[in-house]
């Protein structure tokens, strides 16, 4: 085992540490977690894990969720410059202003944005719960849903409900490309298109299924198909090939044949700023504790309803 593996997991002891991953981390990450995995599924394990610390490899609202629902631990992110293009597009002033202006309406706002954000809206969703979410709201409630324009046009066709929509979108999925898809699907005629619902529609369009990246990994999983294009960030890729390995996964590249199918922010974690965590036990996250209650209301709200 590499040197550097044995550091961090006699640290991860000596420390009385977790280590919480997100899919779309460098598979060297992936491999060395506790836990794996989608949005809903990591904030569930950040509610139960009984140490004292958790290194949360992800980004930003991710560790920041970790830390809302577990005030008295210590949460620390590897680079507290992972960000997240949809948590960036809702700045809280806009947002309030947004919010005071559609009185009445019940505001979801997807986990991809900040505590601030959270503490302002009725309830959080991710891609797994948000169809369920939105069903629970009386139909005569209208409802305002932010930030992901694209995965709340989904919702909208997905659920019949008629929603506001906030501005925002993935700088990741948004750049997929639909000429690389019909290209792929030319090649490969057998591979099922599967893909994750902050997609644009021109993607979502050619899928055989969409749903979260744990969505995808159990269909990969279960489906008898051998030949699969995966329209999301490309780590989710050593996940389905682990755990299928006589199936074949196209990554869908991004226009211009650039690296964008790779999360720029979560790529800025590695394993040596995991073992700088671990080590130092910093960048930890810290809450305004008035915020932090504010957000853990409609948190709970979800966790309750999923
Ligand atoms: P999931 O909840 O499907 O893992 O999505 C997280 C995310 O950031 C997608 O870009
Ligand atoms: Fe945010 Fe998109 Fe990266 Fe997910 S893939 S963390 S939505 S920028």
């Amino acid at each position: 085992m590499e040197e550097i593996v044995l550091e961090i997991n006699k640290l991860k002891k000596e420390k009385n540490a977790v280590i919480l991953a997100h899919y779309y981390q460098d598979p060297k990450i992936q491999d060395i977690a506790d836990f794996i995995g989608d949005s809903l599924a990591l904030a569930k394990a950040a509610q139960k894990v009984s140490e004292e610390v958790i290194i949360f490899c992800g980004v930003h609202f991710m560790a920041e969720t970790a830390k809302i629902l577990n005030p008295d631990k210590v949460v620390v992110i590897p680079d507290l410059k992972a960000g997240c293009s949809l948590a960036e597009s809702a700045p809280p002033d806009k947002f309030k202003e947004w919010v005071d202006n559609h009185p009445n309406h019940v505001i979801i706002s997807y986990i991809n944005c900040t505590a601030q954000i959270k503490a302002m809206s009725d309830i959080i969703c991710t891609s797994s719960n948000a169809e369920k979410i939105i069903r629970s709201v009386p139909e005569d409630k209208p409802i305002c849903f932010a930030p992901d324009r694209y995965l709340g046009s989904y919702l909208i066709k997905k659920t019949g409900r008629q929603m506001v929509l906030w501005n925002g979108s993935c700088e990741v999925h948004e750049t997929f490309s639909e000429k690389e898809l019909i290209s792929l699907q030319r090649k490969y005629p057998n591979a099922l298109v599967l893909a994750h619902p902050e997609c644009p529609e021109n993607i979502l369009h050619y899928a055989d299924y969409i749903g979260s990246t744990s969505g995808i990994i159990k269909f990969a999983t279960e489906n008898s198909n051998k030949e699969f294009i995966i329209a999301t960030e490309e780590g989710i890729i050593h996940q389905l090939k682990k755990l299928n390995p006589d199936k074949i996964f196209y990554p869908l590249p991004s226009i211009n044949g650039c690296l964008c199918n790779q999360c720029p922010h979560m790529r800025l974690n590695t394993l040596e700023k995991v073992l700088s965590a671990l080590e130092k036990l910093e960048p930890q996250i810290h809450l305004d504790e008035e915020i932090r209650l504010r957000a853990l209301r409609p948190l709970e709200k979800m966790l309750e309803l999923s």
